[in-house]
């Protein structure tokens, strides 16, 4: 009986170490971390970047993400944050890292509960980000790219 109770606890005990890694991969949105770093594994060339962000603003409209998102400096009454200067507040808020603000654009817009911006919790925002598991991944990255010409 001993024994029984410790293996039912060692159980009980690995299960919680695994935490969302139990759920498998297969099941999981592409939204983690390891999504965003295979993305991007190096920074685009300039002219990569070029076409990767003409093909972005298609799939913002695409996606509708102007219905809650002005791309100016004003909210023009939106539910959402003007994306206006979007990379340069990151690209000041991760120090310049341009790598790191186009991982975290990718997984806020996969999965902003998780990857909170900065307007998160901010009481001029009554209505929360969405997720966007759908977005294919070539999609998503296109779309990162258009808002990194956002400065
Ligand atoms: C239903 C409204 C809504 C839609 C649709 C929406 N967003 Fe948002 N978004 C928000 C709100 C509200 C916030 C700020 C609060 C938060 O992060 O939850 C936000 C935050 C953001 C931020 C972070 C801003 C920052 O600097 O921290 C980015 C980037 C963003 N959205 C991009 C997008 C993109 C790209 C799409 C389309 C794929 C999209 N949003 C669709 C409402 C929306």
């Amino acid at each position: 009986m001993k024994l029984l109770t410790f293996f039912a606890a060692a159980a009980v005990l690995s299960a919680a170490a695994c935490g969302g890694n139990s759920v498998p991969p297969a099941n999981r949105p592409a939204s983690g971390d390891e999504g965003a770093a295979a993305a991007f594994v190096a920074l685009p060339s300039a002219s990569e970047h070029k076409e990767l962000s003409v093909r972005g603003e298609e799939v913002y409209k695409k996606f509708v993400c102007g219905s809650c998102h002005a791309l100016g400096g004003d909210r023009q009454g939106l539910t959402g944050p003007p994306l206006g200067n979007t990379a340069e507040r990151h690209l000041v808020r991760l120090k310049g890292d341009e790598l790191a603000v186009r991982r975290w654009l990718w997984s806020h817009i996969r999965n902003p509960e998780a990857h909170p911006g900065v307007y998160h919790g901010d009481s001029a925002y009554s209505a929360k980000m969405p997720g966007y598991p759908q977005i294919p991944d070539e999609e998503l990255r296109a779309l990162v790219e258009f808002l990194m010409t956002k400065r």
